[in-house]
């Protein structure tokens, strides 16, 4: 008889389906999707998400649950005579709401994973929450100029996060592929015999569930770099030597 009661106290996930766990991402988020969600949430690091709970019955101490891969602990317990007591890694970014037993936790990169309430009586399901990273301002790499008729490309990059997507703009519009605009691998853009009209503000979006960012380059196409600058300098010292010339009659007048 002990030996049965030890084995239904050890195996609590041979229980049956409990309630569930309805959390959703609290705004501010980036662009993370704000609605509740029954099972499983997919959040953003820095946001603040809200796991709320069905009235369960309670005994005198409840606690919330994680479990990531081996890892499983407690977050936080409280004792109906009012003591919450938070587990370090929650400490300082966890709210627990006495009233409703909801927890509020501001995510960290760790936080991937399933979380559970126990009313000591009864136990919900477990839920999952994914925890993504927000896209940071994505970096261009690339010659700012390329002449008339050659090939350049700008290849886009972010540090750290995941990228879903890419896609460009030109001068604030989509940019669409042709035998002339490639894009090749992930955020790279070939433009092939470059004219004139290929120079503008290029922008690179990257995107992924729960965050957008972008940025801009600026490509001169020139058209022939070889007869521009020679003309210049031949100007400027055209121009010198007029200027030099003009100086020395002047003082040439005044000694005389
Ligand atoms: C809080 O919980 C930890 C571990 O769960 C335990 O070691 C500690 O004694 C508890 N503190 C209080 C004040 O209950
Ligand atoms: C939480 O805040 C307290 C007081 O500011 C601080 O002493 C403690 O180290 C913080 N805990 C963590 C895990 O950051
Ligand atoms: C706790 O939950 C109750 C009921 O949902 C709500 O009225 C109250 O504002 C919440 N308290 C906090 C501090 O969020
Ligand atoms: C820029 O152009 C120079 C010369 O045309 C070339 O050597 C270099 O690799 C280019 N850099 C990039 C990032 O494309
Ligand atoms: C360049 O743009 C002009 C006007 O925008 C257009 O008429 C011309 O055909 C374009 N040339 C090339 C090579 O795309």
């Amino acid at each position: 008889m002990l030996l049965f009661l030890l084995l239904l106290l050890g195996s609590p996930s041979s229980s049956a389906a409990g309630p569930g766990v309805t959390a959703r991402t609290l705004s501010p988020c980036y662009s993370a999707d704000l609605r509740p969600a029954s099972s499983s949430l997919v959040s953003a690091v820095g946001c603040t998400v809200l796991l709320t709970v069905p009235p369960l019955n309670t005994s005198q101490v409840v606690f919330w649950e994680y479990q990531s891969g081996p890892w499983e602990g407690v977050i936080l317990s409280y004792t109906l005579d009012g003591a919450t007591n938070t587990s370090r890694p929650y400490e300082n970014r966890t709210r627990f709401n006495e009233t409703d037993s909801s927890l509020q936790l501001v995510l960290q990169k760790g936080d991937d994973g399933l979380y559970r309430f126990s009313s000591g009586l009864e136990t919900t399901d477990w839920f999952q929450l994914r925890v993504l990273e927000p896209l940071p301002e994505p970096e261009i790499v690339g010659n700012v100029s390329v002449k008339a008729g050659g090939s350049t490309k700008l290849v886009c990059s972010v540090l750290g996060g995941k990228v879903d997507s890419y896609w460009w703009k030109k001068n604030g519009e989509l940019l669409l592929g042709s035998d002339h605009i490639q894009f090749v691998d992930h955020g790279t853009l070939c433009i092939l015999k470059a004219s004139m009209n290929d120079s503008g503000y290029y922008t690179c979006v990257v995107r992924n569930e729960v965050s957008q960012n972008e940025a801009s380059f600026l490509l001169h196409v020139l058209n022939s770099p070889n007869v521009v600058l020679p003309v210049i300098l031949a100007c400027v010292v055209v121009g010198s030597l007029a200027g030099v010339f003009v100086w020395c009659r002047r003082r040439g007048r005044q000694r005389l």
